[in-house]
């Protein structure tokens, strides 16, 4: 495929449609205690105008029972940001998390930049400017972006003001739409910024194919965005570690079940202990540049 403009309009025939499942993961959010969550998905409930489709996918996300995941997802990532400590965040595929908002809040000495497809980005942007009006303003060290994760002139513009100092990039919830040719194109670009600034990439997006779960998320996604998400997922996770170390990477796995303890949605949902650790089987991926 090649770069530059027709790779926007693949996105715009395409990806953008995954928009949705943005949605489905910002509603499991909302039963997880992470701060900001239930805000930003109620403002974004009052502005969307779902179509059948979209109505029908999120129905199907609300009955997934998948929030132990999300929240287990979420919640390391943001611990391993914190083990990180850089000081400059760029998030790619941001979509409706609220980490950006609730981490520059709390630490304003960060730079924090957001990253998603327009359509996300300007959605975004209009919760963050309702949230303000209602009392939660953006904090200043936070701003939202347009771009395209394998554009490396939207990624580079994107951290256009970061200083040359180490940064944390993280994607979450991404990867998995990307084909491995397209993975490997993004990697390329994470590289590129890793080269410019040091530091680390963070993700939690080492998706492998398991179980009854991962064949009706395929299914879904497939009616939702014409999308075969399937023929992306890798097969184990040492297949994952070889693909990003031939790629340039050095890789530290954690698994999400290191933050099982800090998970509030199983009890919300009633889940059983086992069903949870099914969940909490898959892994997140700590990764610095080869030296
Ligand atoms: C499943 S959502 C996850 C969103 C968010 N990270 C979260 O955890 O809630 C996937 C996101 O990837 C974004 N996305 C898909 N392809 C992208 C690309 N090429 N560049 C940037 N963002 C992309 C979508 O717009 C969407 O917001």
């Amino acid at each position: 495929m090649k770069e530059g403009k027709e790779n926007v309009a693949e996105f715009k025939n395409g990806y953008e449609k995954i928009g949705p499942t943005a949605w489905g993961v910002a509603y499991a959010r909302t039963l997880s205690g992470i701060p900001y969550a239930k805000e930003v998905f109620a403002e974004f409930e009052k502005l969307v105008n779902p179509t059948e489709k979209d109505t029908d996918y999120m129905e199907s996300a609300r009955r997934s029972r998948m929030e132990p995941f999300f929240e287990a997802r979420f919640k390391l990532t943001n611990r391993l940001l914190k083990n990180d400590a850089a000081k400059q965040i760029l998030e790619i595929a941001a979509g409706l998390s609220p980490r950006g908002l609730a981490m520059a809040e709390t630490e304003p000495t960060l730079q924090y930049v957001e990253l998603d497809l327009p359509e996300m980005a300007r959605l975004k942007k209009d919760i963050a400017a309702r949230l303000a009006k209602n009392g939660t303003a953006t904090p200043p060290n936070l701003s939202f972006k347009e771009g395209d994760a394998l554009d490396k002139n939207s990624l580079l513009a994107a951290v256009h003001d970061f200083k040359n100092k180490p940064i944390s990039v993280i994607n979450e919830g991404l990867m998995r739409y990307l084909s491995f040719d397209q993975k490997a194109r993004y990697a390329d670009n994470v590289r590129l910024l890793l080269e410019k600034f040091g530091g680390v990439w963070i993700t939690p997006d080492i998706t492998i194919s398991i179980g009854t779960e991962s064949q009706h998320s395929i299914g879904r996604i497939k009616e939702l965005a014409g999308i075969d998400v399937g023929k992306n997922y890798f097969r184990d996770e040492r297949q994952a570690r070889m693909f990003f170390e031939d790629l340039g990477f050095n890789v530290e796995r954690h698994g999400l079940n290191e933050v099982k303890n800090e998970l509030v949605s199983p009890a919300r949902i009633g889940m059983p202990k086992k069903e949870v650790d099914d969940l909490l089987t898959r892994v997140a991926f700590v990764m610095k540049l080869k030296s």
